[in-house]
């Protein structure tokens, strides 16, 4: 435990469409990130939102015909609600259309304007809207319409007087901050990259937008400068970080620990963000982590390419773990993934259904078959002249050293090692039921009587680490499996270093209940 917050960041996700997979993605592994920590004991603020300003939004809102707040107002909810469906529980919620984040975000242009550090001038090039990003000059084949080169589509010609951000004065800094400090940004592969980007000399931001072609940001302040423009998307929404804790009065809980970003907003996140903190006198955030791309048909999924798959579909066939199961598991983080639904359907039998439902299944079958539904204690009965008894030194003690081994997963934001570690015990305690074969126990002699309960009492207590250390990727089973196991009080309240506790469950009293993965009727595909 320590007493730094622990305080980790998603991005804010626009709110041009209701979210999808890709957003449900980032904000589980955050959610498991947190939930992690709570059990480590660490203070935790865990924050997301949504970025409701810009073009993009602008025509989404005009084309439902409503007004941008309006259209803004509609959609959030379908974030909050997807939040709540996927037990991901943020401790903070933040709009970018609220009064306090519009007036940091006002702050800061002040600040940096008597800085020096903001110019206006008059910018030509071409717009890309579905990214929000200007491009200065763009290379387009003879007969060609020119494209957006992240997106690869259309971009607009657009000529206008703006203010600026000029980000080369930083730019020698900011390289030595990313080769001195490895925990920058991950995973490397994302560092070299930055690394690599900042070898040109880097264009000014483009901060401000003429409020006659577009009106839907937050006004500049005027004075210090002209009336008539707004600041929108990267400068405004990135400021959320610091406007969330307080900005520009700071508390404690700034520097945040962890960015949890995609790696499609990569450059704004590390090359603009930590330019703004640096120009601002702010410290910069420990680590910026960037995942890769949910992939559909090997394309992006995103709702302009139109194969978008909704989380909410999904859950409700499978059940909110497995889904959050399947995302943590099946792809290494930081790199891209396919989703399909067979290989959904593939983790849930095999992994969930038989290897994690059946062990607790069948170790709860035995304790009410054998011992009454009770946990049997297994300490030698006082009294009885028993043979000498020991435990066999091949014993199954998965517990001893698989949270540390955990504990460096996490901090490799290694969920899909993490995960494999997890199955890996689960598979050992399966395979010493088969060994042990306590029916065959249930009919021995008073030794094997006394062999059968101590099988079952470390099944329980092997269990009993299980649901803790499952908590942060799929709470709502742990929770089930602790009450099932008749564990006293919440995971919550247990400390991760507390979950293999030898002698724990003793004298519990189960409560069985159904199966944690029912199985599933193949379904038509
Ligand atoms: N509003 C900006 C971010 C501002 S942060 C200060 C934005 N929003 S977004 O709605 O487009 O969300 C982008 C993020 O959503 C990605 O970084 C990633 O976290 C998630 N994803 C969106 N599509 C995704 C996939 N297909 N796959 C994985 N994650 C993706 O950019």
């Amino acid at each position: 435990m320590s007493d730094a917050t622990y305080y980790l960041t998603t991005p804010l996700y626009y709110v041009n469409a209701p979210p999808h997979l890709g957003h449900a993605y980032t904000t589980i592994i955050a959610d498991c990130l947190a939930r992690y920590h709570r059990l480590r004991g660490d203070p935790v603020f865990f924050l997301t939102g949504t970025d409701e300003h810009g073009q993009k939004i602008q025509q989404a809102a005009a084309a439902a015909g409503k007004t941008p707040q309006a259209f803004a107002n509609a959609l959030v909810p379908t974030f909050q609600a997807l939040w709540e469906t996927l037990t991901i529980r943020p401790d903070y919620f933040i709009r970018t259309t609220d009064a306090t984040h519009t007036a940091g975000v006002q702050e800061a242009l002040r600040v940096l304007q008597a800085r020096g550090a903001i110019r206006k001038d008059t910018y030509e090039g071409w717009y890309c809207t579905p990214c929000e990003t200007f491009w200065p000059s763009l290379t387009v084949p003879p007969g060609a319409a020119p494209t957006c080169p992240e997106c690869h589509r259309p971009v607009e010609r657009i000529q206008e007087e703006n203010y600026f951000f000029p980000l080369e004065p930083h730019r020698r800094w900011l390289v030595n901050h990313i080769r001195q400090d490895d925990e920058f940004i991950r995973p490397v592969s994302r560092r070299n990259e930055v690394l690599a980007f900042l070898e040109q000399p880097l264009q000014d931001l483009c901060i401000s937008r003429p409020t006659a072609r577009l009106s839907w940001g937050i006004p500049l302040p005027s004075p210090p400068f002209e009336p008539g423009y707004v600041t929108y998307v990267w400068f405004d929404a990135l400021l959320n970080y610091v406007t969330a804790v307080g900005y520009p009065a700071v508390d404690g809980r700034w520097p945040a620990k962890l960015h949890l970003i995609g790696k499609d907003i990569l450059r704004p996140h590390a090359v603009y963000w930590p330019i703004m903190l640096h120009a601002l006198g702010l410290p910069l955030p420990t680590t910026i982590a960037a995942h890769g791309w949910w992939l559909v048909g090997g394309e992006k999924m995103s709702k302009s390419k139109g194969n978008i798959v909704d989380p909410q579909a999904v859950v409700a066939e499978y059940g909110v773990d497995a889904y959050r199961y399947f995302l943590l598991r099946e792809v290494p983080f930081g790199q891209d993934g396919t989703f399909s639904k067979a290989a959904m359907e593939k983790r849930y039998t095999s992994d969930l259904a038989n290897d994690l439902g059946n062990l607790l299944y069948r170790t709860l079958t035995m304790i009410e078959k054998y011992c009454g539904g009770v946990v049997p204690n297994t300490q030698p009965r006082r009294g009885i002249a028993l043979p000498a008894y020991e435990e066999p030194e091949e014993d199954f003690l998965p517990g001893l050293g698989t949270g540390v081994h955990l504990s460096k997963a996490f901090g490799a934001y290694d969920f899909q090692f993490a995960l494999t570690i997890i199955w890996t015990c689960i598979n050992q305690g399966n395979a010493w039921i088969d060994q042990k074969k306590p029916w065959v126990l249930a009919k021995g002699d008073e030794v094997a009587t006394q062999e059968l309960a101590r099988v079952l009492a470390r099944l329980s207590e092997f269990l009993r680490a299980l649901a803790v250390w499952l908590w942060p990727f799929i709470p709502t089973t742990s929770e089930q499996m602790w009450g099932q196991l008749g564990c006293p009080g919440k995971i919550e309240d247990v400390r991760w270093n507390q979950a293999w506790a030898p002698g724990a469950s003793a004298g519990q009293r189960i409560q069985k209940g159904s199966p944690l993965f029912p199985r599933r009727e193949p379904t038509a595909r």
